[in-house]
This record gives C-alpha cells, structure tokens and sequence, in this order.
C-alpha cells in the first residue's frame, strides 16, 4: 500500500481514491472468499498461483493484476461469483483462454478477474453428434478430445487459442466457408447472467439471448459450456507456403482471385501473410477442410514456384498445431483490424506502408530492441455469411457488408518484449491503420467493419454492426441484464455502444 507515500507529499485526491478503492478491494475479495463453496478458489497477489495465471496470458499486455482472481470450477461457482459481484457492485474482467492481446481486454487492474481457465473440459456424444466445449478450453485439447471419433470443430487456426473469446467473438475456422462461424454452430448456450441465474439459450429456450451472444463477447453473461455442431471429418489437406519476395505480384493476384471466386468452393480458404522479422517474408496459408488435394481453387498458386512448402494431406490436429508455431514467451502484443473491398490496391498499399511503418518502429525503438508485425489478409464474403442465417442468425452484421461483393480483411498485429517498448510502437500501429483507412476511403473501398476478436481496444467494433445487430444486442441486455451490469462493473473488453 502507498497510502502514506501518496498522504506524504499531499496529493489528497489520490489518496481519498487510493483508499476507497483498497477498502472496496478488501471487501469484493473477502465477501467471494467467504463464499464456502469459493473457498481455496480466490487467489491474492504475491501468490505462486496468481503469478502462473499472469504468466499463462498469451500476451504480457493483457496480464493485468486485479486485486484477486476468482477461479470457479463450475456453472454454480460462477453463478455464486456473479451474485457477490452484483450485490457488493465489485468491477470485474473476464478471461477464458486468455488470448486477446491489449491491456484490459480480458483482466481488471481495479477489480476481480473471473478467471475460466479451470473450466475447461470437453465432451463428445457421437449420438447427437454434439460436442460440449468449456470456456477455459484450448482448442488443442478439443480437437484431442474429438480425435478418436474423427469429426473437428469450427475452432481457432492455431491449436493453442482459447474457447470463450474465440467463438462469443465469432470465430474464424478452417471450416468458415462450408460452415459459417463458430458462433453459428453452437446450439445451446449454458450462460450465468448477472443475477447469478445459470440459463440455456437455444433455438427453443431463450433464443433471443443465443442470437444476440453470437458476436457480442462478453456483454450478456458468462458462457459456462458451449454445446456445439461437428465438422464430419478431422481430415483436412493444407499447409503453409513461402516464396521469394520477387513472386509478389503473382501471390497477391492469385489471392484476390481466390477470393473472387470463393463461392465456388466452400472447403477451401487462402490466408495471405505477410510476416516482419528482422526481414519480410512473403507467405500463404492454403487449406481444403473436405481434405482434396491440390483442389482446383487453388491453381494459381501451385503454378508460382516457391521455396518451402509443408501442403500435404493431415488432421486437424496436425495442421493447427503447425500454425501456432514456436510462439515466444513473454511478448507484449497488439492487433489492429479493418475490411476492405476485394481490391489488390489495398493488399499493395498495406505493405508499402508495412515497410515504411516497420522502418519508423525500429528508429523509434533503437538498434537494440527488436519488433516483430504481421500483415494478414483473409476473405469474408456472401456465401460464407450465409450460413449464420441458415442456422439462426449472429449479431455481427455481416450481411450487408459482404452483399456487394468479396472483402478482405486486414489484421495488424505487433510485438515487443517491454512495456516500454510498447508506448513507443503503438502511435505509430494507429498511424499506420488511419494512413489505411483513409486511403481506402479514397478510393471508396472502406467498409468500416472490425472483426471484434483482431481488435485494438479502441476500435469499438461492436459500434460497427449496425443498427439492428446493435438493437439485438441492447434488447437482450436490457432483458437479461436488467441493472447493466455487464456494462457498469466490466471493465474488461468491449462495450455496447451507447
Ligand atoms: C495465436 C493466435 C491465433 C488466433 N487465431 C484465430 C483464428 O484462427 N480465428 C479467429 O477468429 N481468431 C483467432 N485469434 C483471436 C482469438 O479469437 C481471440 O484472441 C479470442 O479472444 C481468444 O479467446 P480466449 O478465450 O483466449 O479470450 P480471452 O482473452 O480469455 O477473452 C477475451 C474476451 O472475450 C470475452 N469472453 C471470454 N470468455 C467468455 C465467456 N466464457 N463468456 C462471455 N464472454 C467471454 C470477454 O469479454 C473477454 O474480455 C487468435 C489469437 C491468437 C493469439
Ligand atoms: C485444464 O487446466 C488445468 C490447469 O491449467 C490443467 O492442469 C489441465 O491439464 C487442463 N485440462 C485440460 C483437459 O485441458
Ligand atoms: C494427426 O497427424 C499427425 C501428423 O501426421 C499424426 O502424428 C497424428 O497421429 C494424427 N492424429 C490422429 C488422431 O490421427
């Protein structure tokens, strides 16, 4: 406690507040410790187990330390959790696997963090070809889980992301063109609400609550388990190819064709990369979640020669584990998104100013200090979104977004090792995106969309769903979250707009 540093030289404002908050501090976390079936499951600072639970953040940016962590074990610990919370109004964050990347998206400095990552078992019933999926999962452990029955699941790229952000965020799989996102493919929902009521949202059973939690995070509940459609196969044919820088033109217009033409094949999918690490790499993700090989969609770029490439016939497994690579510890990472017309302008002008903004960051940063980015491209477009309609719509307000044609969107993503480091690149990420975006504005391409899980924390993407994703959403708040709870004591990820 600083009380008498702050006492000392006079600054009386911040020690009123530095006070009211250690009080309140003191009483949110005894009144969950007091609970006896929380016991032994709140953890303080200067602890072994809250510094793991530090540590396990994917990115040092959002390993924020909250006065303590709650780690429930169940959909009753959570359901007690939330009745302390909402009684004692204590500020909270919520995290799953811990993924997303920029301070205060999934953890509380000023508050409790509901940590899920306890919760994360997983199920199979080959009968209902159903598999029920726990927030805290990695869906690592979920495609083991469904290993041995042969079917996948619409989950993360890479083996190592987390469940609850990835699929209330959307969730872009290897299966987005056959089967939508994986929002789309959850059936039910087991969600705690603000009251502490555990609830099931389906097509049957509070179904204005499963259409508005698919897409709006964290704003409704807490998701406890996610009961979810199979992919009927774990085989999946695809891989990662590089090539020499020279092939760009023939990359990039490959890339927009297959785009372009997406509708033709709905198994296959093409992901651009175009990586930063000490130098540039050109790179492409290709994938055929049907498992064919060398499919016809994919022409162009078996034609350009290339210089290592791990395309082959695998598992869902195999393929996701590849992805997530040798992934450093200890980074400080953000991410920064936007959507664009399918126009090889854009994909050319990102990495102009790529080269331009990485040689900014290094001056900026100095000789020593090193920064790794990545600029990715990855289709949405109509016949991928048309699934969420089939299976009973998301809050994303895609639809008229994707209706005049193919899109691109563009993620940004960004690491360092210090926070110090990080202050210093971040101005120069937000000028890169706005040097972006004004350009597509130029040239009438923008589609001022943002895919809520890429992005920073300041790009309010639920604002840009639209009017009546936005209204879904404000409806079942204000129905199952009657005292906004979820929009006064969060403090962690994003808001409903205003
Ligand atoms: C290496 C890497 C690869 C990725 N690949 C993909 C990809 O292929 N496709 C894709 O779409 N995204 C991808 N992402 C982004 C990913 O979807 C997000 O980071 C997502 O938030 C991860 O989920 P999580 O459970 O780890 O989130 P957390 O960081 O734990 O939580 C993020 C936010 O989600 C909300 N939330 C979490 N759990 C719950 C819950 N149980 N109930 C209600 N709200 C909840 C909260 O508001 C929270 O603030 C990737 C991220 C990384 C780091
Ligand atoms: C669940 O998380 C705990 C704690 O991190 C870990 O020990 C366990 O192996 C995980 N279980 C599964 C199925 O992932
Ligand atoms: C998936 O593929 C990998 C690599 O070929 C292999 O080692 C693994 O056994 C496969 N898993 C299953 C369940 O078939």
């Amino acid at each position: 406690m600083k009380l008498l540093g702050y006492a000392t030289v006079g600054a009386l404002a911040p020690w009123i507040a530095s006070a009211a908050s250690a009080s309140k501090s003191g009483s949110c976390c005894r009144a969950l410790a007091k609970v006896d079936s929380l016991a032994g499951k709140v953890v303080y600072p200067d602890t072994e187990l809250y510094e793991d639970r530090l540590d396990s953040y994917w990115s040092k940016s959002a390993a924020l330390e909250p006065w303590c962590m709650v780690l429930p074990l169940t959909a009753k610990d959570v359901s007690s959790v939330m009745k302390v919370i909402s009684k004692k109004k204590c500020p909270f964050g919520i995290r799953s696997g811990g993924h997303s990347q920029f301070a205060g998206s999934s953890s509380v400095e000023e508050g409790i963090t509901i940590d899920l990552g306890y919760m994360n078992a997983t199920s199979y019933d080959p009968e209902e070809k159903m598999a029920s999926v726990w927030p805290g999962s990695m869906w690592r452990d979920v495609y083991a889980t469904l290993a041995p029955y042969d079917v996948s699941i619409t989950g993360g790229r890479a083996d190592l992301v987390g469940v609850g952000g990835f699929i209330t965020g959307g969730g872009y799989s290897f299966y987005l063109g056959a089967h939508g996102f994986a929002c789309d493919n959850v059936r039910n929902f087991e969600v705690v609400l603000a009251d502490g009521r555990i609830v099931n949202a389906n097509a049957n059973e509070n179904s204005d609550l499963w259409k508005a939690l698919k897409g709006s995070s964290g704003n409704l509940g807490l998701v406890t388990r996610f009961d979810m459609d199979v992919v009927e196969s774990a085989s999946i044919w695809g891989g990662s190819t590089f090539y020499d820088l020279s092939q760009k033109d023939a990359v990039f217009n490959a890339y927009v064709e297959f785009t372009e033409n997406m509708a033709s094949d709905e198994q296959s999918q093409a992901i651009l990369h175009l990586p930063y690490a000490g130098e540039f790499f050109l790179k492409t993700i290709l994938s055929n979640g049907a498992a064919v090989v060398e499919p016809l969609a994919f022409v162009d770029y078996l034609d350009i020669p290339s210089l290592s490439s791990t395309l082959r016939s695998t598992n869902i497994s195999d393929i996701t584990l590849e992805n997530s690579g040798n992934q450093p510890i200890g980074i400080y990472a953000d991410w920064f998104v936007g959507l664009y017309k399918n126009d090889i302008r854009i994909i050319q002008f990102v990495d102009m100013k790529h080269a331009e903004y990485v040689a900014k960051m290094e001056a900026a940063l100095g000789p020593d200090a090193v920064v790794e980015t990545l600029c990715q491209f990855q289709p949405l477009t109509e016949s991928s979104i048309r699934h969420s309609e089939l299976k009973g719509g998301n809050v994303l307000g895609l639809e008229p977004i994707v209706k005049d044609g193919a899109t691109q969107m563009w993620l940004f993503t960004m690491q360092v090792y210090n926070a110090e480091d990080e202050t210093k690149v971040i101005p120069l990420a937000k000028q890169f995106l706005d040097e972006v975006d004004e350009y597509a504005d130029s040239i009438g391409i923008n589609l001022n969309w943002r895919y809520l899980n890429y992005a920073y924390k300041d790009q309010d993407p639920i604002a840009e769903y639209g009017a009546d994703a936005i209204n879904t959403i404000k409806a079942a708040a204000a129905k199952y979250d009657r005292k906004g709870v979820f929009q006064k004591l969060r403090r962690s990820g994003f808001k409903i707009p205003a």
